[in-house]
């Protein structure tokens, strides 16, 4: 057979023939310095194929080699703690090895070849296995157990497996056909992992924002938007998630973004514990890389990348929590591959099938029973940044994902010129999730917590018409209890939705700690309303302490939240004038 050989290159794109009866979606090597690619159009002996690599310098004639596989990714032990790249090359093995970021054309096992687990089967020889059965154990970080599963599809008898300590890829065991068992799996990125059921979700997402859990929440397995132009704070709301959320692993894709951010999240990342366990944040996350100045191509493996390792742990019985930043670079890349390929464009230049990929991409989000024993459910919670370009949410990749999330957090580029971060637009972002969710904060935060929430969300409403009709006929116009409404939804604003990122006591904040704030927030309104019926001045409220009161309350340091509580509570209490 002729070798194939390349016939044309422009940009990411890479023409080659004759590639014989390869496959959609095959891996390729391409070029002398065998740069990964990926075949997605054949036509005739052509195949068209985008490279997941810098290509420049790359030559006409130079060879093409197929794999006879996939994009695949070796899944198991020793990912937690990693740091991949766009198609899941550890970046410190490359940078070890290159002196460089990433020298083209080298391929890394996405897991350490030689570094060593310790395996304790929880099956015994004779025992009948098959896909998402959960074969032993091995502890990947401290208190973090690895459930070594059967690949899903697979099936057979055990003839032996052994406790011991193994590679990732030397046999633990073997099955009556000779197949061996290893502590890990190769799997297609692109693919969806097959589970049992799909489940309801059963219980928040506790993402430590009170604008969230109190007005916008989120269910465990459920998928959110958060679209907001230039600079409204869509990276630090990823990032906050990510080191402070409550889910057992988290996967940040850092897609598109600038270099210099992914090198703080590197830096940050490092130096957090999780007050919890106390271990390092890097124990529970996975990064994965795929900066602006990297090919492109390799951004929309990214995040197929990304929901695999999430998938994974979720088949083990956990909640994944996937923060992605952002899916519109991940769209562009999408558009400027069609583009090359001289596809027909879509809106604004999109392909066609960009609201099908994205809801199938979204539709991997969810809460699970896996398949196999012991029975396991897991979740994959799916939060992602859009960034609308000129922040017109009436674009396509805003719209496509509309469609298919279950909450949108939008932010607004009015809030975050005011400094009210999070910049959440309260009138436009919404949830499916809170009914769902409600039973759980009753329980769990207290009892009327729903109620808060909507008097909290109606009390903003009033706060807009009143300030419209003041933009009018003045402050002072209003009554007395109109005043009181515009300085409750001051303070909803500034001490209960706002939340500065980098105050280390105000950058995430417990179920107790929002529930208390709101709490404190209504008995103001209350206290208020009771003063201004017996005949008390609006003006000789003592707001200012109040206003210190919250203050103190929303950066208490955890050990002194109980104290500055019931002092606010004191405080609220005196603030008529004897
Ligand atoms: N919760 C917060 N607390 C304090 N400051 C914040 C908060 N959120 C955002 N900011 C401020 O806003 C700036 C911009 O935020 P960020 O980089 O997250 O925006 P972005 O939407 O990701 O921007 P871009 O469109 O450039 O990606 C931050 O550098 C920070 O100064
Ligand atoms: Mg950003």
């Amino acid at each position: 057979m002729t070798e194939a050989r390349i016939i044309r290159v422009a940009g990411a794109i890479a023409e080659a023939e004759p590639l014989g009866d390869t496959a959609l979606y095959e891996l390729v090597e391409v070029g002398e310095r065998r740069l990964l690619g990926e075949v997605i159009r054949i036509q005739g002996d052509v195949a068209t194929i985008q490279v997941f690599e810098e290509t420049s310098g790359l030559g006409l004639h130079e060879p093409v080699r197929r794999t006879g596989s996939s994009l695949m990714i070796r899944l198991g032990p020793g990912l937690l703690g990693s740091i991949l790249d766009g198609v899941g090359r550890p970046l410190n093995g490359l940078a070890e090895r290159s002196g460089d970021f990433m020298a083209p054309g080298m391929t890394m096992p996405t897991l350490d070849p030689d570094a060593r687990w310790s395996f304790t089967p929880t099956v015994a020889a004779g025992a009948d296995v098959s896909g998402g059965d959960v074969l032993g154990e091995v502890e990947e970080r401290p208190g973090m157990v690895h459930r070594v599963l059967m690949p899903p599809g697979s099936t057979g008898r055990v003839v032996d497996i052994e406790q011991g300590t193994f590679t990732v890829t030397e046999a633990i065991g073997s099955l009556s056909d000779g197949t061996a068992l290893t502590l890990s799996q190769p799997w297609a990125i692109r693919q969806r992992r097959p589970f049992a059921n799909h489940l309801p979700g059963d219980r928040p997402f506790i993402t430590g924002q009170r604008v969230f859990d109190l007005l916008f929440p989120v269910m465990e397995g459920g998928s959110v938007a958060v679209p907001g132009g230039f600079g409204t704070g869509k990276t630090v709301i990823e990032q906050s998630l990510a080191k402070y959320a409550k889910a057992d692993i988290m996967v940040y894709i850092g897609c598109g973004e600038r270099g210099n951010e992914m090198a703080e999240v590197l830096h940050d990342f490092g130096r957090l514990t999780d007050p919890e366990t106390g271990r390092s944040i890097m124990d529970r996350t996975i990064l994965i890389v795929n900066t602006s100045n990297m090919p492109v191509a390799a951004r929309d493996a990214s995040v197929y990348l990304g929901m695999t390792i999430a998938e994974y742990y979720r088949d083990m019985g956990y909640h994944v929590a996937i923060l992605a930043d952002s899916l519109s670079r991940w769209a562009e890349a999408l558009r400027e591959i069609a583009a090359r390929l001289q596809e027909m464009p879509g809106e604004e230049g999109y392909p066609t099938y960009l609201a099908n990929r994205m809801s199938r991409l979204y539709e991997r989000a969810g809460r699970v029973e896996s398949q196999g024993t012991p029975t396991r459910t897991g979740a994959v919670t799916f939060i992602s940044a859009i960034s609308p370009p000129g922040g017109d949410f009436a674009e396509p990749v805003t719209q496509a994902s509309l469609r298919v999330v279950g909450a949108l957090w939008a932010l607004d580029p009015r809030l975050a010129h005011q400094r009210q971060f999070p910049a959440v637009d309260w009138d436009i972002s919404y949830s499916l999730y809170a009914d769902g969710t409600r039973a759980w904060f009753s329980k769990e935060g207290g009892a009327d917590w729903s109620e808060l929430r909507v008097e909290t969300v109606r009390l903003l409403q009033r706060d807009r018409e009143l300030r419209e009709i003041a933009g009018l006929v003045g402050v002072d116009a209003l009554e007395d209890e109109d005043r009181l409404v515009l300085e409750g939804a001051r303070i909803a604003r500034e001490f209960l939705i706002g939340q500065n990122a980098f105050h280390p006591h105000d950058a995430f904040s417990s179920v107790e700690k929002t529930y208390q704030l709101v709490k404190m927030l209504w008995a103001f309104m209350q206290t208020g309303e009771t003063a201004l019926k017996e005949g008390t001045a609006f003006e000789k409220l003592d707001l200012a302490a109040v206003r210190v009161a919250f203050g103190a309350v929303k950066t208490a340091a955890p050990d002194e939240l109980g104290e500055e509580i019931s002092k606010a509570k004191r405080t609220i209490a005196e603030m008529r004038p004897a």
